[in-house]
């Protein structure tokens, strides 16, 4: 298939292109670079032996947008694009809410404007908020706690009044539960911007000895070790749930996915099993709760399972030793010379 790629340099969209690319689909990527490097572009030709189409461009804009599709003959849709620290998103609501739903709602105007009709969209596991069950299925109450999962929550909207609208529009909705991990050869990752407000990067900057030590966001959660416990899911696996939902793209309607893992991991275990993939210490100081952190939070994801044939095949050593190869590789991120990461190879 000809797929449109929006978020194309970031962190999943980058891992996911990569799965495409190896199985055959011709892809083009638009990005408007503003929380990753174009240097993306190189390891993506690296290890898939083809360079995509790369535009510079932001999503919001009709103009760019429409000459992409007048450009290419595009068959389906995988929209990443958009914003995603919780934080910023209570400070800057009205840009979150221009960048995440006007922008979308911009990318399915032109989709419309061009015919296509396939859509797949990165949602959150944020969406169903403080879970009142767990695990949670997508049947569980919707009840985002942020700025962000709001966003993501409208959006979902959104495109299932399009889907009831329009009886030929097939859309997927990825929940992920929480990306973390790396390509296993090292060439890419998560390169987040200044300090990072998630855990895994976090921990492998204090593992290299970029950060001092780690603050555990609380210990008195009712979990069994007292901190907070996610469902942590390899980036790789994200990317095999991208393809493998591509199927529906002949399936009118909206289907909603999760993707995680279906186990809870504390924030000690985590930790743990830095220690032991890196041999580095990480030191830690036990902090007051996260505002707006939740207790536990993992997936059922039996739905995915029975209807895409997708199911996380890497445990938590992988994503923790797959984080530590691409840390230790590139320590300045995509920053990292080339020159010094071919020595390191
Ligand atoms: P990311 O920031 O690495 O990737 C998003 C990309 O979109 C970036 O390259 C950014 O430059 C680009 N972008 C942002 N606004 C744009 C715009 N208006 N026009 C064009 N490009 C734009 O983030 P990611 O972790 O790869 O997340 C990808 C998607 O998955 C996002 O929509 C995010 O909300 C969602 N998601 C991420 C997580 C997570 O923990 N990483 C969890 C659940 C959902
Ligand atoms: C956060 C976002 C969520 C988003 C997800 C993935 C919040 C409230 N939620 O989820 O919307 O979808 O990232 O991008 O920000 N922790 C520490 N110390 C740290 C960092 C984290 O103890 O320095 C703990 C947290 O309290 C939590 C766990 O580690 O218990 C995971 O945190 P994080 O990686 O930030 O993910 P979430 O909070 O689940």
């Amino acid at each position: 298939m000809n797929i449109l790629v929006t978020g194309g340099t970031g962190y999943i969209a980058s891992h996911t292109a990569v799965k495409l690319l190896a199985a055959g689909h011709q892809l083009v990527l638009v990005d408007n670079l503003a929380n990753s490097n174009i240097a993306v572009l190189d390891r993506i030709a690296l290890l898939s032996g083809q360079k995509p189409h790369f535009y510079q461009a932001d999503i919001g804009n009709y103009a760019a947008l429409s000459a992409i599709f007048t450009a290419h003959q595009i068959d389906a849709v995988i929209h990443f694009a958009g914003l995603k620290a919780v934080g910023e998103s209570a400070q800057k609501p009205l840009h979150y809410y221009r960048e995440n739903v006007a922008g979308s709602l911009q990318l399915l105007e032109v989709m419309q404007e061009f015919a296509v009709k396939s859509l797949i969209f990165s949602s959150s596991a944020t969406v169903y908020g403080d879970p009142r069950e767990l695990p949670l299925t997508e049947q569980s109450p919707i009840q985002p706690q942020s700025v962000y999962g709001r966003t993501k929550w409208m959006v979902e909207q959104i495109i299932a009044d399009h889907c009831s609208a329009d009886p030929s529009f097939s859309a997927v909705c990825l929940r992920y539960f929480n990306p973390v991990g790396a390509h296993p050869s090292g060439l890419m990752g998560e390169d987040p911007n200044g300090i990072p407000n998630n855990l895994l990067p976090f921990i492998s900057q204090v593992a290299i000895g970029r950060r001092e030590q780690l603050s555990v966001f609380g210990n008195d959660y009712p979990t069994a070790d007292g901190t907070g416990v996610r469902d942590y899911i390899h980036v790789q696996d994200l990317a095999e749930g991208h393809r493998l939902a591509l199927k529906l793209t002949n399936n009118p309607g909206c289907h909603r996915f999760n993707l995680g893992t279906g186990s809870g991991v504390s924030v000690l275990e985590m930790v743990d099993a830095f220690r032991a993939v890196s041999g580095h210490p990480v030191p830690l100081i036990i902090c007051p709760r996260r505002t707006g952190d939740v207790a536990a939070c993992y997936a059922d994801a039996a739905k995915a399972q029975h209807e895409l044939g997708w199911q996380a095949q890497l445990n938590l050593t992988d994503m923790v030793a797959d984080t530590w190869r691409w840390q230790h590789l590139n320590p300045q991120g995509y920053q990292t010379p080339p020159a010094k990461l071919k020595e390191k190879l």
